[in-house]
């Protein structure tokens, strides 16, 4: 195909198989040029399985896939020159310094004339220019690994799960980059199972689970279409609020610690759970009323929670 493609990606009935099991189940989807589109999924959902097909690492078992026009499997060579790629395990030599790094895979990989120095200022690193890798904490070393994805300055840009494993703070440093590669106008195709990360920055979101695309739209919609209701949320409730919420037949969305969240019909109700609370001499921590997020469509699609941590138990469906 040599005519200029209307969208970066193109994915037509993919299926991958390891033996028995189809990590990636019959998925199709597009990613236009210049939008942040995430694949938000648990562990195990197929995710890197897709990105490394795209980027050709990994071939698949059936279906299509273009990148900018050019099939997966036949234009490996011309596809590799026009990607950039964060692998999910991303690590880089110990003991040399951030600027050699990046000037290091600088020719490795781009026949250009890198403007290394504009690299590391873009991923925010221009005072750890000298610093050795060994040194730098994990939000670092990730951006320098995003330095590395950009030494060709490639149209299409995949990172997988950029932020997994990072405290809020560095992955807030990393979001920053991402927008402002973003603004660039680079096509960025993210994995995530954060849905923040999700929510704050991709113009499309995918949501993968077992293999295969159960919804896809802009957060924005995603939330409307499928979890169109207030949540309440009451944090450090004791055993008593726990008790009395659950029999007053509110669907409990999720438990976490001793978080709960509660999907309501009316704000009326919120005064509802509160009073009842309150006669019973319950008590709670404090409170959010909020509209749903990606994490409330995810449950409701899947049953299951998405973010780490101890989820509890949930409420009848
Ligand atoms: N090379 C492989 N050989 C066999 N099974 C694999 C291989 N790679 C991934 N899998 C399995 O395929 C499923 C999807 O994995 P993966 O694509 O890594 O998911 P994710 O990135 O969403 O965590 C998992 O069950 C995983 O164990
Ligand atoms: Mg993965």
């Amino acid at each position: 195909m040599t005519k200029e493609a209307e969208y970066a990606i193109e994915v037509d009935k993919l299926t991958k198989r390891y033996g028995d099991l189809s990590a990636v189940n019959d998925i199709s989807f597009t990613v236009r040029k210049g939008e942040v589109f995430a694949f938000l999924g648990p562990n195990g959902a197929g995710k890197t399985t897709t990105v490394e097909i795209i980027e050709t690492i990994r071939t698949p078992t059936s279906g299509n896939v273009h990148l900018l026009g050019m099939d997966v499997t036949k234009k490996k060579h011309d596809i590799v020159r026009r990607i950039g790629v964060l692998p999910q395990e991303f690590s880089s030599f110990d003991r040399i310094t951030v600027r050699e790094t990046v000037q290091y895979y600088s020719r490795l990989f781009s026949g250009r004339n890198t403007d290394i120095d504009g690299l590391i200022d873009l991923v925010n690193l221009k005072d750890k220019t000298n610093e050795q890798y060994k040194n730098l904490s994990g939000g670092l070393r990730q951006r320098v690994g995003i330095a590395i994805a950009l030494v060709n300055d490639p149209e299409v840009v995949f990172l997988d799960e950029p932020t997994t494993g990072l405290d809020p703070r560095a992955r807030r440093e990393v979001w920053e980059v991402l927008q402002g590669l973003k603004k660039k106008g680079k096509t960025v195709f993210l994995t995530t199972h954060y849905m923040e990360e999700a929510e704050l920055l991709a113009d499309t979101v995918a949501i993968i689970s077992k293999g295969k695309i159960i919804a896809m739209g802009s957060p924005g919609e995603l939330v409307e279409k499928n979890a169109n209701y207030p949540v309440l949320t009451l944090q450090s409730v004791d055993e008593k609020a726990l008790e009395i919420v659950r029999t007053m037949g509110f669907e409990q969305v999720l438990s976490n610690h001793k978080d709960i969240k509660i999907r309501v019909e009316h704000t009326d109700d919120v005064q509802k759970i509160l009073s009842a609370i309150k006669d019973a001499g319950a008590s709670y921590l404090g409170l959010d009323v909020r509209k749903p997020n990606l994490e409330e469509v995810f449950l409701k699609l899947t049953g299951e929670a998405l973010s780490d941590g101890p989820a509890g138990g949930r409420g009848a469906e």
